[in-house]
């Protein structure tokens, strides 16, 4: 029977310093909420350095990689990032274990779509090149296409993330046709991605339910969790949403176990 590796659970921890910067002080403080899941038994710590600063600080993104360094700590941090000089610039100076590159629009809400690897391709190559000339594990936050995953692996990311947002809306509003074609497009994805030779995680919109369904797919070896776990954490707390994430995303694997 083939080994189904492990999969890891990074938790996005935007949300804390929105609310946050609602006030304009310094609590609730990401950093303590990123050492709180880790203590609860997440793998890694995401965090979006947006352009406009909404939510992660400059300083955040300092302490979070100091923090989570610590040899009683020692989990990555995974920097999510438009592909800007100023944001490389950022990125080299801090060297996260590893770098997310997402689309970025001043206007949007959260990261709206993937990645567009195929249009972009041409700036994105020397970005991608130095990061990985910096030991930098790169991924690119793009839609499950054949095109774009194709891409991806031409530009030598090591790494792909695989816009979950999609699926998960389709799913939550009970549209069984979209939802249904939209999983089709992200278990194609995954098989695609890793016969390109390319590591294969996932994310935006997972809840408990869509999380234990896609744990399920062993070319996967890591989702990024953040809006839904931090609103789950007012009504339960932090740590008990990772340990109820983890439950489900651990039923999710043994299927993958079974159906191997
Ligand atoms: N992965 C990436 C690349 C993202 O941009 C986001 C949203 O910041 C997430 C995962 C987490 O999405 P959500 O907050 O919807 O769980």
């Amino acid at each position: 029977m083939p080994q189904i590796p492990p999969l890891r659970l990074g938790v996005n921890v935007d949300h804390v310093a929105t609310l946050r910067n609602a006030r304009g002080g310094a609590v609730p403080d990401p950093v303590r909420a990123a050492l709180l899941v880790i203590e609860a038994g997440a793998d890694g710590i995401t965090a979006h350095l947006r352009e406009d600063r909404r939510h992660i600080r400059d300083e955040d993104m300092a302490r979070l990689k100091r923090e989570l360094s610590r040899p009683d700590i020692a989990k990555p941090l995974n920097f999510e990032m438009a592909a800007t000089a100023e944001m490389i610039g950022i990125a080299l100076a801090t060297k996260p274990h590893a770098v997310c590159v997402v689309p970025e629009r001043r206007s949007e809400v959260t990261t709206e779509g993937g990645l567009d690897v195929v249009g972009q391709h041409l700036a994105l190559a020397p970005f991608i090149a130095r990061l990985n000339d910096a030991g930098i594990r790169v991924s690119l936050f793009i839609a499950a296409d054949p095109a774009q995953i194709e891409m991806a692996a031409r530009l030598k990311a090591p790494v792909i993330e695989i816009h979950t947002g999609a699926w998960c809306d389709a799913v939550i509003e009970g549209k069984r046709n979209k939802s249904e074609a939209e999983w089709t497009r992200i278990v194609e994805g995954a098989k695609l991605a890793q016969a390109a030779g390319l590591e294969v995680h996932a994310g935006h919109g997972l809840d408990y339910g869509t999380a234990e369904t896609i744990a399920a797919l062993p070319q996967i070896v890591e989702l990024n969790i953040g809006h839904f776990m931090m609103g789950e954490a007012i009504f339960v707390g932090l740590g008990q949403t990772v340990k109820t994430m983890r439950a489900a995303m651990d039923r999710g694997r043994a299927k993958a176990g079974a159906s191997a």
